[in-house]
């Protein structure tokens, strides 16, 4: 792509600013900025004034579950059809971990955070033993693909080398790479880095299905006749991966996919709830909830949209497959980062980004399982420094479970 190019393609999306220091650039500073520009999808800004999805959201209708009480009453026959399918290789469970973990704070992966106390823990060993025990008992190893960004992927690759994979079997282990996408302002200008460099972040997690395939690993999976993926979050210290029973209980119930949940703490408690939106399973986030769904009560007394989900979903491969032309709504999100301002002096500050989310791939399908969970024994997110789902609420959730830090 050439200047005038470039020029004109920014210019169609009042965009012109992002060559305002092209002059200034070395030979070489230019050509990179313009194959920077060619890349940039400018259909994103489209999504820019629409940010407001709760009004665009169907008829809601809470979502019963597979009860904890149910669970234990079926357990031994659910596990059974999990492990099954987990020795027959049909299983294979995808990291999220191209995430930046701002509100942590870590300048690192997020998953080469150290929640040990007395001796080193990091979260990716926590969820490395969580999976091992289960391939151990399956006795089957399984494959574990590790989704990253462009910012994080060689140091995670390093970090997973360095400790051996932390005894897992690495011929297992694949690391693929998220797409990036860019940022704006709060008038919808597009954000610099530097003079020379747009400012790019991880495209949201919702677009791990096409990274996998992009990355050309979908042949891998068919080829290998995997049919289910267990898609978890990185930060989640007692995350269940590949639980035999949760499997088992989605293969059983002849559901589409599955998605493991905790009862909320408390009716206003921020999380997303698994539930129906048009007749077909959704997951409703907390500040798109009206007064009435977050305090309607059951007949038992209990909430209606009682259902939070804690980023574990199970996912038939063929569906997705299907599903992978339709459209992810994208999401806009505020952070905090390093860019540019209008005088190009480098400050902190808050930008808009552009997601989608692994929550709203639930929504295209035409059935979901909720599978509940004890909150106490799957559910350590480590989210932020101090505080709720913090560091230190998380390492007293690893003690409370019996866990050595
Ligand atoms: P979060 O929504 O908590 O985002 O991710 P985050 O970027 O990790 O943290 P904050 O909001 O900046 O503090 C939930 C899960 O989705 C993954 C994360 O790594 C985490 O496992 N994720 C998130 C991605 O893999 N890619 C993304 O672009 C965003």
């Amino acid at each position: 792509m050439n200047y005038k190019e470039a020029f004109d393609k920014l210019s169609s999306c009042q965009q012109e600013h992002v060559l305002k220091y092209y002059n200034e650039l070395s030979d070489e500073a230019q050509k990179n900025l313009l194959s920077q520009i060619e890349k940039l999808d400018l259909s994103l800004l489209e999504c820019l004034g629409q940010e407001n999805v709760s009004e665009k959201r169907g008829n809601f209708k809470p979502l019963g579950a597979v009860t904890i009480n149910e669970v234990k009453e079926r357990y031994d026959e659910f596990s059974k059809a999990g492990i099954k399918a987990i020795r027959n290789g049909k299983v294979a469970t995808v990291l999220l971990a191209g995430g930046q973990g701002t509100r942590l704070g870590f300048e690192h992966p997020k998953g080469m955070f150290n929640i040990g106390i007395n001796k080193e823990l990091y979260i990716f060993e926590c969820l490395i033993n969580n999976i091992k025990s289960t391939a151990e008992r399956a006795g089957a190893w399984i494959p574990l693909y590790i989704m990253t960004s462009e910012t994080n992927n060689a140091e995670t690759v390093q970090f997973f080398e360095e400790h051996n994979y932390f005894g897992y079997n690495k011929d297992y282990v694949t690391f693929f790479v998220q797409d990036m996408a860019f940022a704006v302002d709060e008038n919808g200008k597009i954000i610099l880095e530097e003079k020379d460099k747009i400012f790019l972040s991880p495209n949201g997690n919702g677009g791990w299905f096409s990274s996998i395939a992009k990355a050309g690993l979908l042949e891998e999976i068919k080829n290998k006749g995997i049919e289910w993926i267990n898609v978890f979050a990185v930060d989640n210290v007692l995350q269940q991966i590949a639980d035999p029973a949760f499997i088992g209980s989605v293969i059983c119930s002849e559901c589409e996919s599955g998605g493991k949940v905790v009862s909320k703490a408390s009716p206003n408690e921020k999380v997303g709830v698994l539930c129906l939106e048009n007749d077909k399973p959704s997951i409703v986030e907390y500040y798109e909830m009206t007064d009435d769904m977050i305090h309607r009560l059951e007949p038992d007394g209990s909430l209606s949209y009682r259902y939070g989900v804690i980023l574990n979903y199970l996912f038939r491969t063929d569906k997705l497959e299907q599903i992978m032309n339709n459209k992810m709504p994208v999401h806009i999100v505020k952070k905090k980062v390093n860019c540019l301002d209008e005088n190009g002096n480098t400050v902190n500050k808050e930008v808009f980004k552009f997601e989608t989310l692994v929550l709203d791939m639930i929504h295209m399908h035409k059935s979901c399982l909720p599978y509940e969970v004890e909150r106490n024994h799957e559910f350590a997110p480590v989210k932020n420094a101090e505080g709720v789902d913090s560091v230190d609420t998380a390492r007293n959730l690893l003690i409370e479970n019996g866990i050595e830090i």
